[in-house]
């Protein structure tokens, strides 16, 4: 048998059993080449993460993410293709996750009252140096909503300021918005995202088009959850700038983080001023943590959500004062970014991009990426896309999200098929495939969402293909016989 070499991670601590197939368990690497300890653990610690090492990470390599698969916990009964509400840990997360938090439980208030503050430190540096910000710069809230929700609503506005936002932006930060235009008269503009631009500057002049000398704010989504679309934010944060330099440029990247190779760092260096997401999304870190980013400069002027008049108001600590939180959640922040660095940002991106592109299947597609990446002639990367139909081909099947252009996305795809609502498309995938999928049901974007992830397989987005071919054909009439 040829050997396959894997990347072990070991945690100091003895961890709970993990589930490692076999075959895969079988396979203890002898290569000494990784900073990790690679050398099967004895006794009774086990490997925190399983990550092939010797093979090609190439996207359509099933050995390479076939095993990392095997880091989650999958469903039983169902292929679970929403991974887009939050992610699920790897193994290796969870059980560091309650590790820490069985220490917190038996140390209790000794914990807090002596550990919780360094605890968050190190999160803190952890976090600012993965994504290239500076630990001054970076606060931890439970979610993008309250990041967001800390900018929009503790911004000094007087009646008559104007904000941009988009026609796709995510429903809570533009109920937050309409909150602050109720409360303090500010005008809400709204920018129309095509939804399957031909260039980056059609997204540029909708949002740049509607500044003007009163707009105090401009938020951008920098992947759109409803189809997937990531907008060229550092390119409308520049333009927004030459425009409105005091413009306060906020984006909403609860998708964007971990998911594309875009560091945070590199939309702070284009003049973004505040960033907020969720690290139980695409970073895999259990759930209840969120990141803000601020500008240094803007950090006094902005009032914390919760009042904290002991805080210094220069400082971003004043944005996290909670009350009581799960501090075993950020003690798993520097797990979580160990195991994204292990499978690197760039092929996370490129595999969650083949899995969208192969349940859809346009060959166009398919062939455009295979040959960027050098990959097309390969007998199973062929193999596969001869195993799909081409969706877009037929009449019922329309996609919701930019196929072509692969810097425009990543996981995530939205599609509907004509004579079925979003519901009950997601419904007669569920019920009559097993395929787990949602329904969204938005002004500008209608049909079901679909996000594999990193626990999806190549079968699991040909079994979608397949069902999404099914129930097209089954709307085409029989035909009538003479
Ligand atoms: C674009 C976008 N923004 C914000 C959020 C809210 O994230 P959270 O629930 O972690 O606050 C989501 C959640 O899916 C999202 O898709």
């Amino acid at each position: 048998m040829k050997r396959k070499h894997f990347i072990y991670s070991i945690g100091a601590t003895t961890l709970g059993a993990l589930s490692i197939p076999a075959a895969l368990s079988a396979a203890h690497s002898d290569d000494q080449s990784n900073a990790h300890s690679n050398k099967p653990p004895k006794g009774k610690v086990k490997p925190e993460y399983i990550v092939p090492q010797g093979i090609s990470n190439a996207p359509h390599n099933e050995a390479f993410w076939g095993a990392v698969a095997t880091n989650f916990n999958r469903p039983e009964g169902f292929i679970n293709l929403e991974n887009g509400y939050f992610s699920h840990q790897p193994q290796g997360t969870l059980h560091h996750h309650i590790d820490a938090q069985t220490t917190i439980n038996t140390q209790t208030s000794h914990f807090m009252r002596t550990a919780q503050t360094q605890a968050i430190e190190e999160a803190r540096k952890s976090f600012a140096g993965f994504q290239g910000l500076l630990t001054e710069e970076v606060a931890f809230t439970r979610n993008t909503t309250e990041s967001l929700n800390i900018v929009i609503m503790g911004t000094r506005w007087q009646s008559g300021d104007e904000v941009v936002i988009g026609n796709q932006d995510y429903g809570s930060m533009v109920e937050a918005f309409e909150q602050a235009a109720a409360r303090w008269g500010i005008i809400i503009k709204i920018a129309d995202v095509p939804k399957d631009p031909r260039s980056d500057a059609e997204i540029v002049n909708a949002y740049c088009d509607l500044i003007t000398p009163f707009t105090k704010m401009l938020h951008l989504t920098h992947m759109i959850n409803l189809s997937g679309q990531l907008i060229p934010v550092q390119a409308i944060t520049r333009k927004a700038k030459q425009i409105q330099p005091n413009i306060v440029v906020v984006v909403d990247a609860a998708h964007s983080l971990a998911h594309t190779p875009t560091d945070m760092s590199d939309l702070a260096n284009a003049g973004v001023d505040v960033i907020g997401g969720s690290l139980h999304k695409w970073l895999c870190n259990p759930i209840g943590v969120g990141f803000l980013y601020m500008k240094k400069s803007l950090i006094p002027s902005i009032w914390p959500l919760m009042g904290d008049t002991g805080a210094d108001k220069n400082d971003i600590r004043k944005f996290e004062h909670q009350g009581t939180r799960p501090i075993n959640s950020l003690q798993t922040i520097a797990k979580a970014i160990e195991f994204h660095r292990m499978l690197g940002s760039s092929a996370k991106f490129n595999r969650l991009t083949y899995l969208k592109l192969l349940w859809i299947g346009n060959k166009q597609a398919l062939e455009n990426f295979g040959k960027g990446l050098g990959i097309l002639n390969d007998p199973q990367y062929q193999a596969n896309m001869a195993a799909v139909t081409e969706l877009t081909m037929l009449d019922a099947f329309k996609l919701q999200s930019p196929l072509f252009q692969f810097q425009r996305g990543g996981a995530i795809a939205t599609a509907y098929v004509n004579g079925y609502t979003p519901t009950t498309l997601a419904k007669a995938l569920m019920d009559n495939h097993k395929i787990f999928t949602v329904g969204i049901d938005h002004p500008i974007i209608k049909g079901v969402r679909v996000t594999p992830h990193l626990s999806s397989s190549a079968a699991d987005c040909i079994a979608l293909n397949k069902a999404f071919t099914k129930i097209c054909i089954d709307l085409i009439p029989a035909p009538k016989l003479k």
